[in-house]
This record gives structure tokens, sequence and C-alpha cells, in this order.
């Protein structure tokens, strides 16, 4: 499983990056700040992350180390060490020898290591959903790019973003509290199991609700099931009464059932499945729909037919 990258911690990344930028200029260029992640490490640029590399254990030593045509420099960060590397040539040594870690950018990248961290325990978080539960692999993922997407279409703010990409990856943790036979049923439920299943969004939201400052994901996590015209669950809530997040994910999740679940999903191109949701009358919110719509279209593949069992192909 690749690593989880929060799309809501990136303004975080790009302030540290720019903080350190700003302090190294006329020092090299090319800048990339590295943490360590299980064995190997982590990185990014101002241009986004790199990928996963494995580095010598002498570049994590006090100075200054050089490395691949590049300066590297680590420091600790709560007990950690993190990297620091310029592109700079050899004849820059005394200058990166002398250049010490602004107070600020330090602050930022303590910040930066925060989220870093929950970052990096959502991701193992989701492993343990994805191993126990029933779901195709990537669920989670598609569902999150899906309705982090629809958000920045629908001009949501950063803290709603937030909000809205934890409650799409935890939208079905409730499910672990379900026995596994239930979870494996095909065919139609009796009215007994059905209730069963429908309090996942109740204990999903419970659990989170627990956590402080996660009260809207648990609010968006219990609407995950509502239907604009009040027939969904666990409320029956009509449009105006869900969280805009709920309707968001609602959306995101039927659309990755659509296209990843169903026998025909690999036949049928991304338009051919949205026509098909579009055809639902009652059940997701028209603005919400609009927004996916121009997503696929932003993504260039509308008239595209989806690969089964990657989460790469969102
Ligand atoms: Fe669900």
């Amino acid at each position: 499983m690749k690593p989880l990258e929060l799309s809501c911690i990136a303004g975080v990344w790009n302030t540290s990056l720019g903080l350190l930028n700003e302090n190294l200029e006329g020092v090299g260029s090319d800048l990339q700040l590295w943490f360590p992640w299980g064995g190997i490490w982590r990185g990014r640029d101002l241009d986004g992350s790199l990928p996963p590399t494995d580095f010598p254990d002498d570049l994590i030593k006090p100075g200054v180390s050089r490395f691949g045509g590049r300066f590297w420099k680590a420091f600790a960060v709560n007990g950690t060490s993190w990297l620091i590397s310029v592109r700079a040539p050899k004849s820059a040594t005394p200058e990166m020898e002398n250049w010490e870690l602004p107070e600020k950018a330090l602050e930022s990248i303590k910040m930066l290591a925060d989220f870093v961290r929950l970052e990096c325990l959502l991701g193992l978080t989701m492993k343990i959903l994805e191993n126990q539960s029933r779901e195709n692999a990537g669920h989670w993922d598609r569902v999150r790019h899906f309705s982090v997407a629809i958000g920045f279409e629908l001009g949501l703010s950063q803290r709603e973003i937030a909000d809205l990409e934890m409650a799409a990856l935890l939208h079905d943790i409730g499910k672990v509290g379900l026995p596994e036979e239930l979870l494996e049923m095909a065919g139609p439920l009796d009215e007994e199991e059905r209730k069963k299943i429908e309090a996942h969004s109740l204990i999903g939201s419970a659990m989170i609700r627990e956590i402080p400052g996660m009260e809207m994901v648990a609010e968006i996590v219990l609407g995950h099931h509502e239907a604009i015209d009040g027939s969904g669950y666990p409320s029956g809530l009509k449009l105006e009464e869900i969280p805009y997040g709920s309707l968001i994910i609602a959306v995101a999740d039927s659309f990755d059932a659509m296209t990843h679940y169903r026998p025909y999903a690999t036949e049928r191109t991304y338009l051919e499945s949205f026509v098909e949701m579009k055809s639902e009358k009652g059940k997701f919110a028209p603005e919400v729909l609009t927004a996916l719509e121009r997503v696929l279209k932003n993504l260039g593949i509308l008239d595209s037919k989806p690969l089964v069992g990657t989460s790469e192909d969102w």
C-alpha cells in the first residue's frame, strides 16, 4: 500500500518549504525536505512529493554532508531526524556549513512534523481497515480523492476540505464493529441484518466524536448514507439538514461503487456510470453531481473505463 498523503496538509508543507527556500537563497537551489518513514525516507520539494528513497546512514550526522551533487543537513524535531537538502556546487561548502536553520522555519517544521505524524497514524488506520473489511483495495483512497476534488470544485475552505478529507477516509470505520459474516453476505438482507449494517454510520460517528476537534468529521460520517429526499439512514434527513460534507461523500462513495464494485464496472466508462447515478432521483445533491462531472472532465477521464484493483486510477 502506498503511503497516505493528505491533501489538506499540502499547505503546511509549502509554508515550511517556502520559509526554508527564502532563507537558502543564494546558498543552494532545488530545495528538498525529508522525514523518516519505516526504513526509508519520504520527502517533498516545492512542486510536490518525491518518490520514497533509501539514503546512506551517514547523511544523518551532525554538520553538512555531500551526496548526489547536493548538500544535506540533518536536524532533530521532537527527537526525530529530518533532512534538508539543496543542490549547490562543492565550492559552497563554507556557506552551507555556516547556514543555520532559522527559528521561524524550525517552528513551522515542528508543526509539520505533528501533521505528518497524524498522516502516518491515519495511513496505519487505513491499512488495518483495508485488511479487516471486505472493501476493495483502494476504496478509501478513491473516495477521498474524489471527495476532495469535488470539495475544491465547490469552493470549500481549507478547514472544510480537511474535515471532508478525514471523513472520506474514515466514513466506513464503523464497519469494524460488525460481524464478519454480515460484511461477507452477498444476497438480499433481512430486516435485522439491514439494521445492523446501517448501524455502521452511528458506530463510526460515535468513535470519531471522542477525538477532540473531530466533531464535524463525526457529523459528516453520521450523514454519509442520508439521501436528499429523506429516504436515507440513520435519521432520514432531507437535503438542507444533511451536512455538506456528507452530501459530497455520498456521491463519491456511490460513484466508486458504480465504477469498481459492480460486475460490469470495467465494461463501462465513467460517464456511463455517472449518467446512471444522475438518473437516481432524490438520492444525491444535484450541485454535488454537477461538481463531480466537472472533476471528471478536468481529469479527462469522462470517456475512459476504470482500472479495477488499484488506487492509482481515480
Ligand atoms: Fe458506508
